[in-house]
Protein backbone atom coordinates (compact mmCIF):
# COMPACT_ATOMS: atom_id res chain seq x y z
CA UNK A 1 0.00 0.00 0.00
CA UNK A 2 2.73 2.18 0.50
CA UNK A 3 4.95 1.05 -2.52
CA UNK A 4 1.75 2.29 -4.39
CA UNK A 5 1.55 5.51 -2.37
CA UNK A 6 5.03 5.81 -3.50
CA UNK A 7 4.13 4.95 -6.69
CA UNK A 8 1.30 7.69 -7.53
CA UNK A 9 3.70 10.60 -5.31
CA UNK A 10 6.56 10.20 -7.93
CA UNK A 11 3.99 10.35 -11.09
CA UNK A 12 2.14 13.69 -9.00
CA UNK A 13 6.19 14.99 -8.77
CA UNK A 14 6.89 14.23 -12.45
CA UNK A 15 4.31 15.66 -13.79
CA UNK A 16 4.20 18.40 -11.84
CA UNK A 17 8.31 19.37 -12.66
CA UNK A 18 6.71 18.25 -16.45
CA UNK A 19 4.61 21.37 -16.04
CA UNK A 20 7.12 23.87 -14.63
CA UNK A 21 9.15 22.58 -16.98
CA UNK A 22 7.25 22.58 -19.97
CA UNK A 23 5.48 24.97 -22.30
CA UNK A 24 2.92 26.27 -19.83
CA UNK A 25 1.65 26.19 -16.37
CA UNK A 26 -2.00 24.96 -16.34
CA UNK A 27 -1.59 23.28 -13.03
CA UNK A 28 -1.11 26.48 -10.92
CA UNK A 29 -2.35 30.60 -10.99
CA UNK A 30 -0.34 32.81 -12.83
CA UNK A 31 2.77 34.80 -11.41
CA UNK A 32 2.37 38.30 -13.10
CA UNK A 33 5.24 40.10 -13.21
CA UNK A 34 4.24 44.05 -12.62
CA UNK A 35 6.53 45.91 -14.28
CA UNK A 36 8.72 43.31 -14.56
CA UNK A 37 10.01 42.93 -11.19
CA UNK A 38 9.61 46.36 -10.17
CA UNK A 39 10.15 45.95 -6.39
CA UNK A 40 14.26 45.25 -7.38
CA UNK A 41 14.82 47.11 -10.60
CA UNK A 42 13.56 50.55 -11.53
CA UNK A 43 10.04 49.98 -13.25
CA UNK A 44 9.02 48.86 -17.03
CA UNK A 45 13.11 48.46 -17.62
CA UNK A 46 14.95 45.45 -20.11
CA UNK A 47 16.35 44.87 -16.75
CA UNK A 48 13.30 44.90 -14.47
CA UNK A 49 11.81 42.55 -17.29
CA UNK A 50 14.59 39.79 -17.14
CA UNK A 51 14.48 39.59 -13.38
CA UNK A 52 10.77 38.78 -13.30
CA UNK A 53 11.68 36.25 -16.11
CA UNK A 54 14.45 34.66 -14.02
CA UNK A 55 12.51 34.91 -10.71
CA UNK A 56 10.10 32.39 -12.71
CA UNK A 57 7.15 34.94 -13.48
CA UNK A 58 4.91 33.64 -16.04
CA UNK A 59 3.68 36.98 -17.87
CA UNK A 60 5.45 40.01 -17.72
CA UNK A 61 3.50 43.44 -17.40
CA UNK A 62 4.22 46.52 -19.92
CA UNK A 63 2.00 49.64 -19.30
CA UNK A 64 1.54 51.39 -23.35
CA UNK A 65 2.32 54.58 -23.75
CA UNK A 66 2.90 56.34 -27.21
CA UNK A 67 5.72 58.08 -28.46
CA UNK A 68 5.26 61.86 -31.13
CA UNK A 69 6.30 59.56 -33.45
CA UNK A 70 3.90 56.82 -32.77
CA UNK A 71 5.82 54.18 -31.26
CA UNK A 72 4.46 52.00 -28.45
CA UNK A 73 6.63 52.05 -25.15
CA UNK A 74 6.57 50.82 -21.72
CA UNK A 75 6.16 53.47 -19.13
CA UNK A 76 3.93 53.49 -16.40
CA UNK A 77 2.67 56.72 -17.55
CA UNK A 78 2.68 59.43 -20.56
CA UNK A 79 4.37 61.43 -17.72
CA UNK A 80 7.89 60.22 -17.48
CA UNK A 81 8.90 62.94 -14.51
CA UNK A 82 8.33 60.30 -11.71
CA UNK A 83 10.02 57.41 -13.47
CA UNK A 84 13.09 58.86 -15.53
CA UNK A 85 15.57 61.73 -15.84
CA UNK A 86 13.09 63.48 -18.75
CA UNK A 87 12.81 66.56 -16.79
CA UNK A 88 16.50 67.46 -16.94
CA UNK A 89 17.22 66.61 -20.23
CA UNK A 90 14.54 68.27 -21.45
CA UNK A 91 12.83 71.16 -19.51
CA UNK A 92 11.75 72.96 -22.50
CA UNK A 93 9.35 70.72 -22.83
CA UNK A 94 7.82 70.55 -19.51
CA UNK A 95 4.09 71.13 -19.46
CA UNK A 96 0.77 70.87 -17.61
CA UNK A 97 -1.60 68.23 -19.03
CA UNK A 98 -5.09 66.69 -17.87
CA UNK A 99 -5.71 63.16 -18.41
CA UNK A 100 -8.86 61.49 -17.14
CA UNK A 101 -10.04 64.72 -14.86
CA UNK A 102 -6.48 65.00 -13.12
CA UNK A 103 -3.41 67.84 -14.14
CA UNK A 104 -0.05 66.24 -14.24
CA UNK A 105 3.42 68.60 -14.96
CA UNK A 106 6.63 67.50 -16.50
CA UNK A 107 7.40 66.17 -19.32
CA UNK A 108 5.37 63.87 -21.32
CA UNK A 109 6.18 60.69 -23.65
CA UNK A 110 4.00 62.15 -26.82
CA UNK A 111 6.22 65.11 -26.90
CA UNK A 112 9.16 63.14 -27.49
CA UNK A 113 10.34 61.11 -30.55
CA UNK A 114 11.54 57.18 -29.78
CA UNK A 115 15.01 58.72 -30.32
CA UNK A 116 14.67 61.49 -27.72
CA UNK A 117 12.98 59.14 -25.59
CA UNK A 118 15.98 56.48 -25.96
CA UNK A 119 18.25 59.12 -24.12
CA UNK A 120 16.70 58.71 -21.11
CA UNK A 121 17.30 56.95 -18.66
CA UNK A 122 14.85 55.12 -15.83
CA UNK A 123 15.03 55.57 -12.24
CA UNK A 124 12.80 53.82 -9.06
CA UNK A 125 9.89 55.87 -7.86
CA UNK A 126 9.57 54.86 -4.75
CA UNK A 127 11.93 56.66 -2.11
CA UNK A 128 11.93 53.26 -0.01
CA UNK A 129 13.23 50.78 -2.64
CA UNK A 130 16.58 50.57 -4.01
CA UNK A 131 17.74 53.44 -5.69
CA UNK A 132 21.47 52.24 -7.13
CA UNK A 133 20.17 51.18 -10.59
CA UNK A 134 18.91 54.60 -10.93
CA UNK A 135 20.51 56.24 -14.39
CA UNK A 136 21.03 52.89 -15.82
CA UNK A 137 18.78 51.64 -18.46
CA UNK A 138 16.77 53.26 -21.24
CA UNK A 139 12.94 52.70 -21.99
CA UNK A 140 12.26 50.02 -24.07
CA UNK A 141 9.84 49.85 -26.73
CA UNK A 142 6.88 47.14 -26.83
CA UNK A 143 8.63 45.92 -29.64
CA UNK A 144 11.73 45.25 -27.05
CA UNK A 145 9.94 43.95 -24.61
CA UNK A 146 8.04 41.36 -26.42
CA UNK A 147 11.29 39.83 -27.63
CA UNK A 148 12.42 39.73 -24.49
CA UNK A 149 9.05 37.55 -23.59
CA UNK A 150 9.95 35.44 -26.63
CA UNK A 151 13.76 35.10 -25.71
CA UNK A 152 13.37 33.36 -22.70
CA UNK A 153 14.27 29.62 -22.17
CA UNK A 154 10.38 28.79 -21.28
CA UNK A 155 6.87 29.99 -22.23
CA UNK A 156 6.66 33.41 -20.59
CA UNK A 157 3.49 35.02 -21.88
CA UNK A 158 3.05 38.95 -22.39
CA UNK A 159 0.16 41.32 -20.14
CA UNK A 160 0.39 45.00 -22.07
CA UNK A 161 -1.79 47.75 -20.94
CA UNK A 162 -3.11 50.49 -22.92
CA UNK A 163 -2.57 53.26 -21.07
CA UNK A 164 -5.39 56.21 -21.22
CA UNK A 165 -6.25 54.53 -24.87
CA UNK A 166 -9.27 57.83 -25.25
CA UNK A 167 -6.71 60.74 -23.88
CA UNK A 168 -4.05 59.00 -26.29
CA UNK A 169 -6.85 58.85 -28.97
CA UNK A 170 -7.55 62.57 -28.60
CA UNK A 171 -4.04 63.65 -29.55
CA UNK A 172 -3.64 65.42 -33.04
CA UNK A 173 -0.66 63.10 -34.14
CA UNK A 174 -3.00 60.18 -33.29
CA UNK A 175 -5.85 61.32 -35.01
CA UNK A 176 -3.72 62.66 -38.13
CA UNK A 177 -2.29 59.08 -38.35
CA UNK A 178 -6.45 58.32 -38.80
CA UNK A 179 -5.43 55.52 -35.76
CA UNK A 180 -6.06 54.43 -32.37
CA UNK A 181 -3.72 53.40 -29.76
CA UNK A 182 -5.60 49.65 -29.66
CA UNK A 183 -4.83 49.36 -33.56
CA UNK A 184 -1.14 50.23 -32.57
CA UNK A 185 -0.99 47.91 -30.00
CA UNK A 186 -2.80 45.34 -31.63
CA UNK A 187 -0.23 46.33 -34.59
CA UNK A 188 3.08 44.92 -33.14
CA UNK A 189 1.19 41.93 -31.15
CA UNK A 190 -0.16 40.56 -34.35
CA UNK A 191 3.33 41.10 -36.20
CA UNK A 192 5.12 39.36 -33.75
CA UNK A 193 2.51 35.97 -33.51
CA UNK A 194 0.08 36.53 -30.77
CA UNK A 195 -3.39 35.05 -31.01
CA UNK A 196 -6.36 33.79 -28.72
CA UNK A 197 -8.43 32.62 -28.28
CA UNK A 198 -7.13 31.77 -24.29
CA UNK A 199 -6.27 28.29 -23.76
CA UNK A 200 -6.20 27.63 -27.33
CA UNK A 201 -2.63 25.78 -28.62
CA UNK A 202 -1.40 29.31 -30.23
CA UNK A 203 -2.24 30.99 -27.37
CA UNK A 204 -0.73 28.66 -25.55
CA UNK A 205 2.70 29.18 -27.60
CA UNK A 206 2.73 32.45 -26.74
CA UNK A 207 0.38 33.73 -24.48
CA UNK A 208 -1.08 37.56 -23.84
CA UNK A 209 -3.53 39.26 -22.11
CA UNK A 210 -4.72 42.83 -22.83
CA UNK A 211 -5.66 44.94 -20.38
CA UNK A 212 -7.18 48.39 -19.16
CA UNK A 213 -8.94 50.39 -17.46
CA UNK A 214 -11.13 51.40 -19.80
CA UNK A 215 -14.54 50.00 -21.41
CA UNK A 216 -14.52 51.37 -25.12
CA UNK A 217 -11.15 50.41 -26.28
CA UNK A 218 -11.61 46.90 -25.00
CA UNK A 219 -15.04 46.15 -26.54
CA UNK A 220 -13.50 48.25 -29.47
CA UNK A 221 -10.29 45.30 -29.69
CA UNK A 222 -12.83 42.52 -28.70
CA UNK A 223 -14.32 42.77 -32.19
CA UNK A 224 -10.92 42.79 -33.65
CA UNK A 225 -8.94 40.42 -31.89
CA UNK A 226 -9.37 36.85 -30.49
CA UNK A 227 -6.46 38.12 -28.10
CA UNK A 228 -7.86 37.37 -24.81
CA UNK A 229 -8.76 40.93 -22.81
CA UNK A 230 -8.53 41.45 -18.94
CA UNK A 231 -11.19 44.59 -18.07
CA UNK A 232 -9.22 46.35 -15.30
CA UNK A 233 -11.42 47.96 -12.21
CA UNK A 234 -9.99 50.42 -10.11
CA UNK A 235 -11.53 51.16 -6.14
CA UNK A 236 -15.44 51.48 -5.80
CA UNK A 237 -16.29 54.98 -6.29
CA UNK A 238 -13.43 55.71 -8.70
CA UNK A 239 -14.50 56.99 -11.92
CA UNK A 240 -14.65 55.00 -15.08
CA UNK A 241 -12.30 56.83 -17.49
CA UNK A 242 -14.11 56.45 -20.75
CA UNK A 243 -17.67 56.95 -18.92
CA UNK A 244 -17.13 59.29 -16.20
CA UNK A 245 -20.78 59.38 -15.06
CA UNK A 246 -20.29 56.01 -13.33
CA UNK A 247 -17.82 54.31 -11.01
CA UNK A 248 -16.19 51.37 -11.00
CA UNK A 249 -18.94 49.89 -8.98
CA UNK A 250 -21.46 50.10 -11.54
CA UNK A 251 -19.12 47.72 -13.76
CA UNK A 252 -18.84 45.23 -10.30
CA UNK A 253 -23.12 44.40 -10.71
CA UNK A 254 -24.33 41.00 -11.70
CA UNK A 255 -25.26 42.66 -14.85
CA UNK A 256 -22.24 44.43 -15.41
CA UNK A 257 -20.22 41.24 -15.00
CA UNK A 258 -22.53 39.86 -17.90
CA UNK A 259 -21.96 42.40 -19.99
CA UNK A 260 -17.75 41.91 -19.22
CA UNK A 261 -17.48 38.29 -20.16
CA UNK A 262 -19.21 39.49 -23.60
CA UNK A 263 -16.08 40.64 -24.70
CA UNK A 264 -13.43 39.69 -21.40
CA UNK A 265 -11.58 36.62 -20.56
CA UNK A 266 -10.79 38.21 -17.22
CA UNK A 267 -10.71 41.07 -14.54
CA UNK A 268 -8.05 42.60 -12.94
CA UNK A 269 -9.40 44.41 -9.69
CA UNK A 270 -7.81 46.08 -7.19
CA UNK A 271 -6.77 43.51 -4.22
CA UNK A 272 -8.89 45.54 -1.38
CA UNK A 273 -11.81 45.97 -3.63
CA UNK A 274 -12.07 41.56 -3.17
CA UNK A 275 -12.51 41.81 0.71
CA UNK A 276 -13.61 43.80 3.46
CA UNK A 277 -13.48 43.56 7.37
CA UNK A 278 -16.18 41.91 8.86
CA UNK A 279 -18.99 43.53 11.06
CA UNK A 280 -17.31 44.27 13.92
CA UNK A 281 -13.66 42.75 13.45
CA UNK A 282 -10.41 43.07 14.21
CA UNK A 283 -8.45 42.83 10.64
CA UNK A 284 -5.32 43.24 11.84
CA UNK A 285 -5.53 39.42 12.76
CA UNK A 286 -3.83 37.77 9.74
CA UNK A 287 -6.90 38.13 7.26
CA UNK A 288 -8.91 36.15 9.70
CA UNK A 289 -11.15 39.36 10.23
CA UNK A 290 -11.72 39.36 6.95
CA UNK A 291 -14.51 38.18 4.22
CA UNK A 292 -15.00 38.41 0.42
CA UNK A 293 -16.98 41.41 -0.95
CA UNK A 294 -18.89 38.92 -3.45
CA UNK A 295 -16.80 39.71 -6.39
CA UNK A 296 -14.58 36.82 -6.78
CA UNK A 297 -17.87 34.76 -6.94
CA UNK A 298 -19.17 37.18 -9.64
CA UNK A 299 -16.16 37.32 -11.53
CA UNK A 300 -15.84 33.35 -12.01
CA UNK A 301 -19.96 32.69 -11.83
CA UNK A 302 -19.43 34.67 -15.31
CA UNK A 303 -16.70 31.67 -16.50
CA UNK A 304 -13.87 34.65 -16.18
CA UNK A 305 -10.60 34.60 -14.84
CA UNK A 306 -9.53 36.92 -12.16
CA UNK A 307 -5.78 38.33 -12.05
CA UNK A 308 -5.93 41.25 -8.76
CA UNK A 309 -3.36 43.99 -8.80
CA UNK A 310 -0.55 44.77 -6.81
CA UNK A 311 0.92 42.22 -4.28
CA UNK A 312 3.84 43.78 -2.99
CA UNK A 313 6.55 42.73 -0.03
CA UNK A 314 6.62 45.45 2.10
CA UNK A 315 4.47 45.07 5.23
CA UNK A 316 2.62 48.59 5.07
CA UNK A 317 1.61 47.43 1.55
CA UNK A 318 -0.69 44.24 2.37
CA UNK A 319 -4.17 44.71 2.06
CA UNK A 320 -5.86 46.72 4.94
CA UNK A 321 -2.54 46.02 6.42
CA UNK A 322 -4.10 42.78 7.82
CA UNK A 323 -1.16 40.79 7.28
CA UNK A 324 1.80 40.63 8.58
CA UNK A 325 3.68 38.74 5.72
CA UNK A 326 3.10 38.25 1.94
CA UNK A 327 3.04 34.67 3.10
CA UNK A 328 0.01 35.37 4.69
CA UNK A 329 -1.91 37.37 2.12
CA UNK A 330 -1.20 35.12 -0.89
CA UNK A 331 -2.56 32.60 1.74
CA UNK A 332 -6.19 34.52 1.62
CA UNK A 333 -6.33 35.63 -2.01
CA UNK A 334 -4.93 32.17 -3.43
CA UNK A 335 -5.90 29.36 -0.99
CA UNK A 336 -9.01 30.73 0.82
CA UNK A 337 -10.49 33.16 -2.00
CA UNK A 338 -9.23 30.93 -4.99
CA UNK A 339 -7.75 33.95 -7.77
CA UNK A 340 -6.19 32.95 -10.87
CA UNK A 341 -3.59 35.06 -10.68
CA UNK A 342 -1.71 38.20 -9.42
CA UNK A 343 0.34 41.04 -9.96
CA UNK A 344 3.39 41.03 -8.47
CA UNK A 345 6.30 43.67 -8.09
CA UNK A 346 8.10 40.05 -6.43
CA UNK A 347 7.90 37.78 -8.84
CA UNK A 348 10.21 35.67 -6.82
CA UNK A 349 7.79 35.85 -3.49
CA UNK A 350 4.89 34.41 -5.43
CA UNK A 351 6.80 31.86 -7.60
CA UNK A 352 8.43 30.34 -4.36
CA UNK A 353 4.72 30.04 -1.98
CA UNK A 354 3.42 28.26 -4.98
CA UNK A 355 6.26 26.14 -5.32
CA UNK A 356 6.26 25.61 -1.31
CA UNK A 357 2.53 25.01 -1.45
CA UNK A 358 2.98 22.59 -4.65
CA UNK A 359 5.53 20.45 -2.46
CA UNK A 360 3.14 20.66 0.75
CA UNK A 361 -0.05 19.83 -0.44
CA UNK A 362 2.20 16.64 -2.45
CA UNK A 363 -0.17 17.33 -5.44
CA UNK A 364 -0.59 19.88 -8.40
CA UNK A 365 -1.46 22.99 -7.44
CA UNK A 366 -6.10 23.52 -6.94
CA UNK A 367 -5.52 22.00 -10.42
CA UNK A 368 -9.25 21.15 -11.57
CA UNK A 369 -10.43 24.77 -10.18
CA UNK A 370 -7.54 26.37 -11.85
CA UNK A 371 -8.24 24.44 -14.99
CA UNK A 372 -11.85 25.28 -15.36
CA UNK A 373 -11.89 28.68 -14.56
CA UNK A 374 -8.99 29.23 -17.05
CA UNK A 375 -10.28 26.80 -19.58
CA UNK A 376 -11.64 28.65 -22.88
CA UNK A 377 -14.37 30.61 -22.33
CA UNK A 378 -17.43 31.34 -24.41
CA UNK A 379 -15.87 33.28 -27.12
CA UNK A 380 -16.43 37.26 -26.81
CA UNK A 381 -16.19 37.07 -30.65
CA UNK A 382 -18.16 34.56 -32.96
CA UNK A 383 -15.24 34.83 -35.14
CA UNK A 384 -12.81 32.94 -32.10
O1 LIG B 1 -2.43 46.72 -14.61
C1 LIG B 1 -2.52 46.22 -13.33
C2 LIG B 1 -1.95 47.25 -12.45
O2 LIG B 1 -0.69 47.54 -12.94
C3 LIG B 1 -2.81 48.47 -12.48
O3 LIG B 1 -2.24 49.54 -11.93
O4 LIG B 1 -1.39 51.77 -12.17
O5 LIG B 1 0.18 49.90 -11.80
O6 LIG B 1 -0.91 50.21 -14.01
P1 LIG B 1 -1.03 50.39 -12.52
CA1 LIG C 1 -0.52 48.24 -15.24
Amino acid sequence: MRFAAAIVLAIVLAFCSQVEAGVWPRSRPYVVGHRGACGYRPDHTMASYQLAVDMGADFIECDVVLTKDLVPVCRHEPLLSDTTDADAKFPSLIKTNTIDGYNYTGVFANDLTLAELKTLRARQPLPERDQSFNGLYPVPTLEEYIALAKAAPRTVGIYPETKHPTWHDSLPIVKAAQTTMSDIVLDVLEKHGYKGPVNSKAWSRQPAFIQSFEVGNLKYLSRKTCIPLVQLMDDFTAAIPDMPTKTYSDLMTDAAMKDIATYASGVGPWKNTLVRAKAGANVTANGAGLESTGLVERIHKYGMQLHPYTFRDEAYRLTYGSFSTPWDEYELFFDKMGIDGAFTDSADTLKTFFNEKAKEQGRLWNTGAVINRAGRPKPHNPKC
